[in-house]
């Protein structure tokens, strides 16, 4: 029974005048324990009196309210203490002694007379310590024995500021604690007075063993995380809901800044996370641009407090946007390329150096300001606070630059080029990087000769390659004839021709940068590895000027070289720009977006797929937000450095509408969609490669079996027979949220997979988790290795091959010093160092990484058959170290090992923090 204290006795003594809600004997009506908020409390517990006939009245000494239930004189009771922990913010918040948590226990089960729901049992959990920076609140509870079993907790935060509540933990019960894991910020009650969180434990739940007096919180809660779809957001709530990526645009400060809305029939596109915010006035289908420049992501969604101050740290958040217009500012008009490749070199230090992007402005404001020695370390920066630091070092590299005409940044040497200084300089180097590279993606099998295009003729010419069959056979010296080589799977091909050549003309009318349609040809030698044989360049039909196209090779002469090194800087520029667009940001980024707004909004956290899914969405809303307020954004980073410019983006959606397909996603059935692998059913993971020494497939297939055996296990325990798959049904409405809304203009594919089998559904978590884990680590976190020297992997080439209109002036130049051309068409030194520093920082691992299978989820770890799979699954993850490190040992492996070749290391499952070049975290986490 209850126990008011003193100062609430005196208040239930005196309380005549609320008689009506006293009275209540209606079942207890929470709603999300918003009905509740604004009663007296002592209404609740009077009703939890008259179920409990023996009660008494106790006086709890200090000044704090206890409700608890005491021993009735028939049954049994059960003492326990609740201690919650909330983690502290970095703020230095202070007031987290004087307030108190108000908590209420939740049964499980209804009432077995009246068949509603128990009242809950109320107490306030106060202050007891501060360690490590978590704080501790206990409240004590006697729970009757008739209670049942604690499902759930009702949190309401006293104080005035949100807190992040880590975890509550009930001990005392005879079966052992009971824990509910929050990893949540629960709102100040002042901020939200009509509603109250709560926390359902750690056992999950289908939903038709949902225990009957949960079943209402688990439906209401999921009505809550959906919203209403009005309003603009607040940083603070908690919503999931779809929208258009209608705000990468500015118009209403340019028309030039004007993008057009993507998602919807004329440029399908994967839903983002609706925001709200009102429209703009020069253009009603876009989005106005954030006030406060902060994207709203659920609040739960946001970064860790030690990532957001790292992510400061290393400048994207913060420092980033006004480092590089500063340092645009002050290179873009003045010399804007660089004039010889030792200038390029300069920007490089030793290897020894620390490799983040701190290290970055450290070097610069050490060079620029007397040495250094009047600069506080980043230690003392940070104490005295990092931003106006790095504020006043931006500001002072104006005025320096200005008088010194220095280089201007220095970074630390990536790891390609500490190796092999000339590594980007070699045609089997560039063949091997389609291979084990930065996408190695892109690269499919040669089926059909000649190559064709599939676009108009019309418009763009004719659809037969300029590669021609004789060209070829040269190349390969007779050993083949094309036929033989096409049979015998000997050709591969990097093909950016139907993708690129519709934007040639729009992107010809851009300043600073120009595009071409191209197909890559490459020979698979007897070692193994691939030799580039041609490359062909199309311009379309444009205006006045017929069409043009090209076939360059590896020559023997000198200009013939120097040729193809520029027709290799512009595939190159294709290639990186369809890595970040497409490999990256479309299939990682952008296409997960909508599997984490359903599964918040269809699948309540204690069901068994929400719990499984959950640490593989870690932080990727907010990265996505932070993308579009400053990489994808209209004049951002990638249209500002990138080949295609202010139509980057709008060609992510054209490959989104031609390329992409669900059931493409999961690595084996990518591979045999490329041609890079068949099926076998006696070889290992059932798939042959075509490509035996392909290391990104090789590791990838091994990291693919792994993580489906572990989805097997999970899904398999919760889901015995098919008829448990069909009959559930939020995972029903998640599926089809997913498909009908998130990616809701792919809705009619017939590729879609259906959903009514363990197996389904093994297959579809399978590939989601692969794209969030391996997928996106194989091209994510070689980007700084393998573009931060940026001649090997160049976003943009700005001019046109020579022999397109060949100028005399350009050609006696070109003749005298043809490295000049190179550097011409290169990206600008602002492009190039904006870029590098971002790669820096997005191929680096926070302090707080979530690796796959380092650490269990408590969720899991509760199941003993979950436990025992999860051990399972980290133990072959481990393994998968080994086997990778033994590849990369092996020299008969000559696409991962090799003189200066840096070993394959990205599906490496663990790493240190910082910028690694291996490591697989559970999530798209930057
Ligand atoms: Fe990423």
């Amino acid at each position: 029974m209850l126990k008011p204290q003193p100062s609430l006795q005196s208040q239930f003594s005196s309380c005549s005048t609320l008689t009506p809600s006293f009275l209540m004997h209606k079942p207890f009506v929470i709603g999300n324990g918003n009905s509740i908020a604004s009663l007296p409390i002592f209404s609740m517990q009077y009703s939890f009196h008259k179920k409990n006939k023996n009660f008494r009245i106790v006086t709890v000494p200090g000044n704090n309210v206890k409700a608890v239930a005491t021993e009735s004189s028939t049954e049994k009771a059960t003492s326990v203490k609740t201690i919650v922990t909330v983690k502290l913010t970095a703020e230095g918040d202070t007031d987290w002694r004087d307030k108190t948590l108000l908590l209420e226990l939740v049964s499980a089960q209804l009432d077995p007379k009246t068949e509603s729901e128990k009242e809950t049992i109320k107490g306030y959990a106060n202050w007891t310590s501060q360690d490590e920076g978590e704080v501790k609140y206990e409240s004590d509870f006697e729970v009757p024995a008739d209670f049942g079993e604690v499902g759930a907790i009702f949190v309401e935060n006293q104080h005035r500021k949100e807190m992040y509540l880590k975890d509550i933990i009930i001990n005392g019960f005879p079966n052992g604690p009971v824990n509910l894991t929050c990893n949540s910020w629960v709102h100040s009650k002042y901020d939200y007075p009509d509603q109250k969180r709560v926390f359902f434990t750690n056992k999950s739940y289908l939903p038709s063993d949902t225990p009957e007096g949960l079943r209402r919180l688990r439906e209401e809660e999921l009505v809550t995380l959906r919203g209403n779809g009005e309003g603009e957001r607040k940083t603070q709530d908690r919503v999931y809901d779809y929208d258009v990526y209608n705000d990468i645009g500015d118009p209403d400060s340019s028309d030039d800044l004007k993008r057009p809305v993507l998602g919807g029939k004329e440029h399908p596109y994967p839903r983002r996370c609706r925001t709200g915010r009102p429209h703009s006035d020069n253009d009603p289908l876009s989005e106005k641009i954030s006030s406060t420049g902060t994207i709203y992501v659920p609040r739960d969604e946001s970064f860790s407090e030690v990532r957001q101050l790292t992510f400061s740290k290393k400048t994207i958040s913060s420092a980033l946007p006004g480092f590089l217009s500063n340092l645009g500012n002050l290179v873009s008009d003045r010399d804007p390329e660089f004039t010889h490749f030792t200038a390029i070199d300069s920007l490089f230090v030793s290897s020894a150096t620390p490799n983040d992007a701190l290290s970055n402005i450290k070097y610069l404001s050490r060079k620029l300001f007397n040495g250094g020695e009047n600069l506080p370390t980043p230690e003392i920066a940070e104490t005295k606070g990092w931003k106006s630091w790095i504020k006043s070092a931006v500001s002072r590299i104006g005025r320096v630059i200005s008088e010194t005409q220095d280089d201007l940044l220095w970074f630390a040497t990536p790891e390609t080029m500490d190796r092999d200084k000339f590594f980007w300089l070699r045609d089997e180097e560039f063949g091997r990087q389609t291979l084990a590279g930065l996408n190695p993606y892109s690269i499919r099998l040669v089926t059909e000769w000649p190559l064709k295009s599939k676009l108009d003729p019309e418009i763009y010419g004719p659809q037969e390659s300029a590669i021609t069959t004789e060209m070829i056979e040269r190349k390969i010296e007779g050993v083949y004839s094309v036929k033989e080589a096409i049979n015998q799977k000997k050709l591969y091909i990097l093909d950016y021709h139907d993708l690129f050549l519709p934007y040639v003309s729009k992107v010809r009318e851009l300043k600073g940068t120009t595009l071409y349609g191209s197909r890559t040809l490459f020979f698979l030698t007897p070692e193994g590895t691939l030799r580039p044989l041609a490359i062909e360049l199309t311009r379309p039909k444009m205006e006045e000027k017929p069409q043009w196209r090209e076939v360059f090779t590896p020559s023997w002469d000198a200009t013939g070289i120097w040729m193809w090194r520029l027709a290799k800087a512009h595939v190159l520029a294709h290639d990186s720009g369809y890595h970040q667009l497409v490999s990256h940001w479309l299939r990682t980024h952008c296409c997960t977006e909508p599997y984490i707004i359903a599964t918040n909004r269809q699948l309540s956290v204690m069901h068994p797929i929400y719990r499984l899914l959950d640490p593989h969405f870690l932080c990727t809303m907010q990265i996505n937000a932070l993308a579009r307020s400053a990489l994808i954004n209209a004049d951002g980073i990638i249209e500002s450095s990138f080949s295609p410019g202010k139509y980057s983006i709008e060609l992510s959606s054209v490959a989104y509408d031609q390329q992409w397909q669900f059931n493409l996603e999961a690595l084996p059935a990518d591979l045999i969609n490329r041609g890079l692998a068949v099926e076998d059913p006696t070889a290992q993971h059932g798939l042959k490669l075509t490509i035996e020494d392909y290391p990104f497939a090789n590791d990838g297939l091994l990291l693919w079996d792994i993580i489906e055996e572990w989805v097997r296990d999970y899904v398999n325990y919760y889901y015995p027979n098919p008829r448990a798959i069909e009959s559930d049904q939020e995972l029903q409405e998640w599926w089809t949220e997913i498909r009908i809304v998130g990616h809701g203009d792919k809705k009619d594919e017939s590729w879609w997979p259906v959903l009514k089998t363990p197996k389904d559904l093994i297959q579809i978590i399978t590939t989601i988790v692969w794209v969030t884990s391996g997928h996106h680590a194989a091209v994510n976190f070689g980007q700084y290795t393998y573009a931060g020297y940026f001649p090997n992997r160049p976003t943009i080439a700005r001019t046109n091959m020579p022999s397109e209109e060949p100028s005399d002036e350009f050609f006696t130049n070109f003749l005298r010093k043809p490295e000049g051309a190179l550097l011409q068409c290169f990206p600008s030194k602002t492009q190039a160092t904006k870029v590098m520093v971002v790669l820096n920082v997005l191929s680096c691992h926070f302090p707080d990484e979530k690796y796959l299978g380092e650490a269990i989820e408590p969720a899991w770890a509760e199941n003993p058959h979950i436990n025992a799979a999860f051990e399972r699954f980290k133990g072959r993850l481990k393994n998968l170290e080994g086997i990778i490190d033994k590849r990369n040992a092996d020299r008969d492996l000559k696409n991962r090992s090799g003189a200066g070749i840096v070993p394959y290391e990205l599906l490496k499952p663990f790493s240190e923090e910082g910028v690694t070049g291996k490591g697989v975290p559970y999530s798209i986490s930057i």
